[in-house]
């Protein structure tokens, strides 16, 4: 396993008390494959993320247990300059909002090149050079004139496609992309997925995909983690999670996603709300708003139970996974 994160435990110390955002996920990606994390607003998705780049808010955030290895290295037992060492050049991660993450003062060719000045000890002709490839390699077109541009000179997509160009630069082996296509229009959307894929496919990467929308992920994805709470609530390969989800949670997801088919039909919408991340349920913090929840729902957390009966290997974390696949 190229990333392997267990049972990670984190959580916000502020001032109305403690905020528990991460509550024993596990989750792992390979070389080559793409896992997509999913979930609703404030599950702990980009927590997680910020845990293993390294790049939490400490304080108010604390890592409170778990592990997480990185080429079969912790990362927590890592000192802060081995851990910077790594990030850039061993694992990138790509932002939601490029025109935040990008520096409004200095041309594109500059930021990218930059990545070689600082890394790999080359000359700024030689970076510069090296930026034109990257913007060539993430399709932006007439690169050799744009590499001069300012970020804001630059097109939603466009800037996103230099955020993927800097992330790829130094051929990381682990690439998080966290909501990278949120902000974009869907015609946009789909050409920037695809040339994740295309990259990630060409450099043998991992990618850890983390999005709140179902409906993206099932072309570029291998494997999808669903949270909920802070937790993992199931883990399947993505086409066995389309055809049957084995946790209440994913299928009220997959029914909220809008199909051509079902024009007119109303969307089924998981009622109610997230809960309170300082003050979450008993037993399984899904059961107020499951459809299947019984009294042992209200007292027993689950565990992350395997899903038997099928070939691939999945995991459910409902008391009533068997129900809920065949439901
Ligand atoms: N710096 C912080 N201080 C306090 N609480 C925080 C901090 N950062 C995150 N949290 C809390 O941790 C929880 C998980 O947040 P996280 O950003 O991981 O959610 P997410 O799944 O990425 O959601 P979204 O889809 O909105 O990006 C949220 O309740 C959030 O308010
Ligand atoms: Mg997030």
């Amino acid at each position: 396993m190229l990333l392997e994160v267990r049972d990670l435990q984190v959580e916000f110390r502020t001032r109305d008390g403690v905020v528990k955002a991460v509550n024993g996920v596990s989750y792992g990606v390979d070389a080559g494959e793409t896992l997509a994390v999913l979930g609703e607003s404030g599950s702990g998705k980009s927590v997680t993320a910020q845990a293993v780049m390294g790049i939490l808010d400490m304080p108010p955030g604390r890592i409170t247990g778990g592990e997480i290895l990185f080429q079969g290295r912790d990362l927590l037992k890592l000192r802060e300059d081995e851990r910077r060492r790594l990030r850039g050049a061993e694992m990138a991660m790509i932002f939601q909002d490029a025109l935040s993450s990008l520096n409004p003062v200095l041309t594109v060719g500059d930021q990218l090149g930059e990545m070689f000045v600082v890394h790999r000890g080359m000359s700024r002709k030689d970076a510069r050079a090296k930026a034109v490839e990257l913007m060539d390699r993430v399709r932006i077109p007439a690169a050799k004139e744009r590499v001069k541009q300012y970020p804001h000179q630059f097109s939603g997509g466009m800037r996103q496609r230099i955020m993927i160009a800097m992330a790829l630069a130094l051929e990381p082996a682990l690439i998080i992309a966290d909501e990278p296509t949120t902000a974009l229009d869907v015609t946009v959307q789909a050409q920037v997925m695809d040339l994740l894929a295309e990259l990630r496919r060409e450099y043998r990467m991992g990618l850890v995909l983390i999005t709140h929308d179902l409906g993206v992920v099932a072309d570029v994805a291998d494997r999808i983690a669903v949270m909920y709470a802070g937790r993992i609530v199931e883990s399947a390969p993505v086409h066995d999670i389309y055809k049957a989800p084995a946790h209440p949670y994913t299928k009220g997801l997959l029914e909220s996603i809008p199909r051509l088919d079902h024009k007119g039909r109303e969307l089924y919408a998981i009622k109610g709300l997230p809960p309170n991340l300082m003050n979450i349920p008993r037993g399984c913090a899904f059961h107020p708003r499951c459809p299947l929840a019984q009294d042992l729902c209200r007292t027993d957390v689950p565990p992350l139970y395997e899903v038997t009966g099928t070939d691939t290997t999945r995991h459910s974390a409902c008391h009533f996974w068997r129900e809920c696949l065949h439901g």
